[in-house]
């Protein structure tokens, strides 16, 4: 069928508000009018809008309005009317108490504003960590045609003419302080060269982990990853996205035609071999309960599990995102995982119409070092580790590559923090009872015990073992972890601490077994002993003041725990694009 015969047969979703030559067309038209646009602009033209999360408060997505004014060059070219809003930018960096509070919050935003607004499709425009799940798990919910465009990764941190790591940098140079091997000077002079252009964190942190997971699920053109923010070519490929939207509206090539169960599974496969965040498993699970893909976590070991990790980037390897790119970026590891028969659904739709192999089939690669070959992978076994067992009944995950191997089986003496504050307290003392065998725990950081469930589970280790050379430990805690950080770190405990999870009870020297290759998390206190500690739990339970109202009470009345992705209860399935009746 041609283009001709498709713009035949479509009937647009915005003609519900500009179509009609009657009381209601003449005023959604006339108040638009006020903005300098002629009559023939509503006659019959896909109208396409651009959700942007552009703010100055979340530096990583300040540039922005330049991204959407390049998306709208290719609407205007394919044919179309692109309308620009704002919506809620959760900003990582500047964010209180976390990005994650205000990420479903953010979504909600995102799905009201294309349903009751007279659009065909949409552009996403995303960067910062918690904006790309959030516009994915809206626009999923109302399911028009949608396209991801990323604004793309900083250039290469720089310090004494090194290169340094968005994150990374900051947890390696704050334990170098903390141990005496940097001076307080060189840490502070850091700061000037670690985010030196525009563009989101240039290790494959969170931010770029849900950047390739985008162009994994098929939902942007390829390369949308890891052009950096800077390059012309991000701004070519935001111009040629604004086209391929127009054609996506003709051909009605919606988000749920994309985001299928085969394209769930890519986007884990791809995890595990660019040794993506922990945060993918709690946000691609949002993700696939807005389309109505049943994801589980088992699925993360079932699928990613085995697959070697290929991309050789901070702050699992050695590399940022400029050199992922100049590599070959996200399409190169496709064609190496399709190559060794390692992507589950090589014909999963993508945005442009093609599948996802034929896309990367001939992908070049233009660095091995970068990007490894199967032969000589970065990480044997990647993906996620999921844990379970009778201190995380519902699971919890542990990022292997950024693990010390000789730790991930282990059994410990607990050290108990009450929470972060709790933690933040004791860590400094010299006296804190403590070595390099103990196992670090931590409670109540989860989605309802620190609203939001913080990045603070790579608790930073006591200075007297940093002092003494060690470099690692087992940690455990119901809270997430930046994907720019390392070490042997158990997150997600599930139930968390402040639900009633057995990780409440956990007492100073209790025993823990950690065993990753079993997938296990044992507790080694006598099951009738773990019952009676949680029903003193229990009788001594109170509400926080802080979340008796305001969105905080909305949050923790209906977040859901970690293992379901922690959207809320209410916010889970897809409710679709009908156009809600008009009220005048
Ligand atoms: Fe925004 Fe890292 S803080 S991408």
């Amino acid at each position: 069928m041609t283009t001709e015969d498709r713009k035949r047969q479509v009937k647009l979703r915005s003609a519900e508000w500009f179509g009609t030559q009657d009381k209601n067309g003449f005023m959604y038209r006339s108040w638009m009018k006020n903005q300098g646009i002629p009559d023939h602009e509503f006659q019959g033209k896909p109208i396409i809008g651009i959700c942007n999360t552009w703010s100055e408060l979340t530096p990583c997505n300040a540039h922005f309005r330049k991204l959407a004014e390049h998306v709208k060059r290719g609407i205007l070219e394919a044919g179309g009317f692109p309308v620009e809003f704002p919506v809620f930018s959760n900003g990582e960096s500047n964010l209180r108490p976390t990005a994650m509070l205000t990420r479903n919050l953010a979504s909600m935003d995102v799905e009201e504003s294309i349903r009751g607004n007279p659009m065909d499709a949409v552009v996403l425009l995303v960067g910062c960590d918690k904006t790309t799940p959030a516009l994915l798990m809206g626009a999923a919910s109302v399911d028009v045609p949608a396209i991801v465009v990323t604004g793309g990764p900083m250039l290469n941190g720089k310090l004494k003419g090194k290169d340094i790591g968005s994150g990374t940098a900051v947890w390696q140079l704050h334990e170098q302080v903390k141990a005496g091997q940097i001076s307080l000077h060189d840490f502070m002079a850091a700061e000037a060269g670690h985010s030196r252009s525009a563009g989101t964190c240039n290790t494959m942190g969170t931010a770029s982990t849900m950047a390739c997971i985008a162009e994994a699920l098929g939902t942007s053109l390829p390369h949308n990853a890891a052009i950096p923010a800077v390059d012309a070519r991000r701004y070519v490929l935001a111009h040629l996205s604004g086209m391929r939207i127009v054609d996506m509206v003709w051909e009605q090539l919606t988000l749920s035609k994309v985001l299928s169960r085969a394209a769930f599974e890519n986007a884990i496969r791809v995890n595990a071999a660019i040794g993506g965040s922990t945060n993918a498993v709690i946000h691609l699970k949002a993700i696939a309960g807005r389309i109505g893909v049943d994801l589980e976590l088992e699925d993360w070991t079932r699928i990613g599990r085995g697959t070697p990790t290929l991309v050789d980037l901070l702050p699992s390897g050695r590399f940022l995102m400029e050199e992922f790119y100049y590599a070959g970026g996200l399409p190169a590891v496709i064609r190496r995982l399709g190559e060794a028969s390692l992507l589950p659904h090589p014909g999963a739709l993508t945005v442009n119409g093609q599948s996802l192999w034929a896309n990367c089939q001939d992908a070049p690669i233009y660095d091995d070092e970068v990007i490894r070959p199967l032969s000589r992978p970065l990480i044997e076994d990647g993906g996620i580790c999921v844990l379970r067992g009778n201190l995380a009944p519902r699971g919890a995950v542990l990022k292997p590559s950024a693990a010390t191997p000789a730790l991930m089986k282990h059994r410990g003496r607990a050290v108990v923090f009450e929470d972060f504050d709790d933690y933040k307290a004791r860590i400094m003392d010299p006296d804190l009872a403590v070595d390099a065998s103990s196992i670090l725990v931590m409670k109540n950081c989860g989605p309802k015990g620190y609203p939001g469930m913080a990045e603070v589970g790579n608790m930073g280790l006591p200075p007297k073992l940093l002092a003494a050379g060690v470099k690692d430990m087992v940690r455990i805690s119901d809270a997430r972890m930046s994907g720019t950080a390392y070490g042997t770190v158990v997150l997600h405990v599930a139930p968390e601490a402040r639900a009633g999870g057995p990780l409440a009870i956990v007492r100073e020297g209790d025993v823990i077994e950690l065993d990753c290759a079993a997938g296990r998390l044992h507790l080694d206190v006598p099951e009738a002993e773990i019952a009676r500690r949680l029903a003193d739990w229990a009788a001594a339970q109170a509400v926080d003041p802080m979340d008796a109202s305001g969105y905080r009470h909305l949050y923790v009345q209906h977040v859901l725990q970690a293992d379901e992705g922690c959207d809320f209860d209410f916010l889970r399935g897809k409710r679709g694009a009908a156009v809600p009746r008009h009220s005048h």
